[in-house]
């Protein structure tokens, strides 16, 4: 097992110095007891990995699971019926549905960001103030996201927005009730979603359904009606609707709504985060704009179609990449990326991880 780092107060454990000094703390605790170690925090024993294993955690997805412990702080199964899915079937679907049709979406991604751009900062002849970073890109991200999930309008772009800024209200209330028993911080949170009494999310599923009910009646009908002159959506929705669960005899909207509100929540927060953590670390390192800058005119005028650069032309920004994956390496928060064990687990340092651990 993980050596468990001393501690002097009972009950409190390590959980007062993770809090108030994590980056800190977690550097010490590495020197003194190596890579891999255990804390005791809000009531549990949580184990930590470092650089040098992180890679088998994220890589062994048999042996650790990473969905179940992201949502088990959210009420996801007061408010969604499905919940938010199977980890398999998600990654599955990106995979598939996604990633291997990046190409297809590159176009219509440029132009939709093009025209979020336009929208919410326009010419800029007269300076503009965005206060809120993160909130103003969520907006400019949520039009092409939307675009490729399900098609775009300005009432879904707006609830894809706040969507899972909606949810994260669950993440910043402290579990301070699992110090009494692990888990009932969580069961709490949970009480008054299922009694009906809050639930902020509602107004953006309701939304959500409303859409997606109109999308797929519209697009049965008109498979109906065009037969083979039927252009085919290309989505997210339309992958969903062409499974073979699906019923276009009944279609279960609330389920496809449930589905698409996981890929949401993955990739809005995720997206627009990792930008302003960019924006800001080229803002506050001027020295590297000319030659990113430089770096964009030369791609742009090699490869340049329209005003619309083709998928290749992305793999030829390779200061961008470094910039853009520097700025992912500082600033996210690696330590509060848990996992759970699906089985036991042996680290190559020969380090032993029971099942149903987190990490
Ligand atoms: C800059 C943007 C993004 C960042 C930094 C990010 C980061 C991550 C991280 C750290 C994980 C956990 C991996 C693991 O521990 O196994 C993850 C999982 C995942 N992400 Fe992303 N992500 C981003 C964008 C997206 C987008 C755009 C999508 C969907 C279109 C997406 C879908 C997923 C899915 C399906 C999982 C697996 C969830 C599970 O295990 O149930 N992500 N992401």
């Amino acid at each position: 097992m993980p050596p468990l780092v001393l501690y002097k107060i009972p009950f409190i454990g390590h959980t007062f110095s993770y809090l108030f000094d994590c980056k800190e703390f977690l550097k010490q605790c590495r020197k003194e007891y190596g890579d891999i170690f255990s804390l005791y925090i809000w009531g549990q024993v949580k184990t930590f990995v470092g650089k040098e294993h992180a890679h088998e955690v994220l890589a062994r997805d048999d042996a650790f699971d990473f969905g179940i412990v992201a949502v088990r702080k959210l009420p996801i199964d007061a408010m969604f019926v499905n919940g938010f899915g199977d980890s398999r079937y998600n990654i599955m679907a990106v995979k598939e549905y996604i990633s291997k049709k990046l190409e297809l979406y590159t176009e219509r991604m440029q132009e939709s960001l093009h025209l979020s751009i336009q929208r919410y900062i326009g010419k800029c002849e007269e300076p503009k103030v965005h206060d809120h970073l993160y909130k103003f890109l969520s907006k400019v991200i949520a039009a092409p996201i939307a675009n490729i999930f399900i098609g775009e309008s300005e009432e879904i772009i707006t609830t894809f927005a706040e969507f899972t800024s909606s949810l994260f209200i669950f993440y910043a209330i402290p579990p301070v009730l699992d110090f009494v028993y692990p888990g009932l911080q969580d069961y709490v949170n949970r009480i008054p979603v299922r009694l009906g009494l809050y639930d902020p999310s509602a107004r953006q599923r309701s939304m959500l359904i409303k859409h997606i009910k109109n999308q797929v009646d519209k697009r049965l009908r008109e498979k109906q009606e065009y037969q083979d002159s039927w252009k085919r959506p290309n989505d997210l929705l339309q992958d969903f609707i062409e499974e073979k669960l699906f019923d276009p005899n009944k279609p279960n909207y609330n389920a496809i709504a449930d589905k698409m509100a996981f890929f949401i929540f993955a990739s809005i927060h995720t997206t627009s985060r990792a930008s302003t953590y960019v924006l800001i670390d080229l803002a506050s390192r001027p020295e590297y704009i000319q030659e990113l800058y430089e770096e964009q005119l030369e791609i742009h005028k090699e490869t340049d179609k329209n005003g619309i650069l083709p998928i290749e032309a992305f793999n030829k920004m390779n200061k961008l990449d470094s910039f853009v994956k520097e700025s992912l390496r500082l600033n996210e928060n690696i330590a509060g990326l848990s996992h759970l064990t699906l089985k036991d687990y042996t680290f190559s340092n020969g380090l032993q991880i029971p099942k149903d651990h987190i990490f």
